[in-house]
């Protein structure tokens, strides 16, 4: 009885939470895409870049690496080791987004390579694909001091790289590692716990949100829910394996 009180209350408090961002949502105009099923999405002709990212010409990661340079915009770059751009293939059809380096990446200059990284890495090799054949990246490029969240100006700083990453590798589907990066991708605060498990739509590409491979390491019986959302990438993978995707200039 105890155990229903709680999971009823978890229900009251995401669909109070649901019903205000979709609140918010409306009064700011913003989209609510997220209402309707993934499966709704066009899986027949997708147009992965939306008519606002087809600018004039789209630029390389070799071209977006050398825009960032020894990136100076925020103060993160006191304290970094290294910056860590984002790794894998350039023309990823899968590209796994995190929230910000940590320890370990600071150390090496790469995405995902502590403990956490190691169980994404073994979640791509469950996906039947390797580290090389995906792109990991994070929504700031810069170690926050002790892992704390990310601010609101250093990631108006760094978002615009991310998003040219993104919009370099035009990749078929996107994956946003934990509540961080969904919301900053999605522009919604509504809870992970309701935003995983379908498709989102992130400039005409789908995102999938689940959680991060650091919560999977506390909460294991997550792992379940997350094999589910990846499980929906593969799929979507298959469904467009004819797809044509648009080609990057100088390739
Ligand atoms: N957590 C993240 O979000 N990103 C990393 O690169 C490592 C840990």
């Amino acid at each position: 009885m105890a155990i229903r009180q709680d999971l009823a209350a978890e229900f009251m408090e995401i669909v109070d939470s649901l019903t205000m961002a979709i609140t918010l949502d409306r009064e700011r105009r913003r989209p609510l895409s997220y209402l309707t099923s993934g499966k709704d999405m066009s899986i027949t002709a997708p147009p992965f870049l939306a008519p606002d990212m087809q600018v004039c010409q789209r630029s390389t990661l070799q071209d977006v690496h050398e825009e960032l340079g020894d990136c100076q915009r925020c103060s993160l770059c006191d304290k970094r080791k290294n910056l860590v751009f984002g790794e894998g293939s350039c023309r990823a059809e899968v590209v796994f987004v995190g929230e910000a380096p940590g320890a370990d990446e600071d150390l090496q200059g790469r995405p995902f390579v502590g403990r956490a990284g190691q169980l994404l890495t073994k979640i791509i090799e469950a996906m039947g694909l390797s580290r090389p054949d995906v792109y990991i990246c994070n929504i700031l490029k810069c170690r926050p001091p002790g892992n704390r969240n990310p601010l609101p100006e250093e990631i108006r700083m760094c978002e615009p790289f991310l998003v040219k990453q993104l919009e370099a590798i035009a990749p078929k589907v996107i994956c946003a590692l934990g509540t961080f990066a969904a919301h900053t991708l999605l522009k919604t605060d509504i809870p992970i716990t309701v935003l995983r498990g379908r498709f989102h739509d992130y400039h005409g590409i789908p995102l999938m949100p689940t959680y991060h491979p650091a919560y999977l390491l506390r909460n294991p019986s997550a792992k379940k829910q997350v094999w589910e959302d990846v499980q929906q990438i593969m799929k979507r993978l298959d469904e467009t394996k004819n797809v044509q995707r648009p080609e990057i200039q100088g390739e």
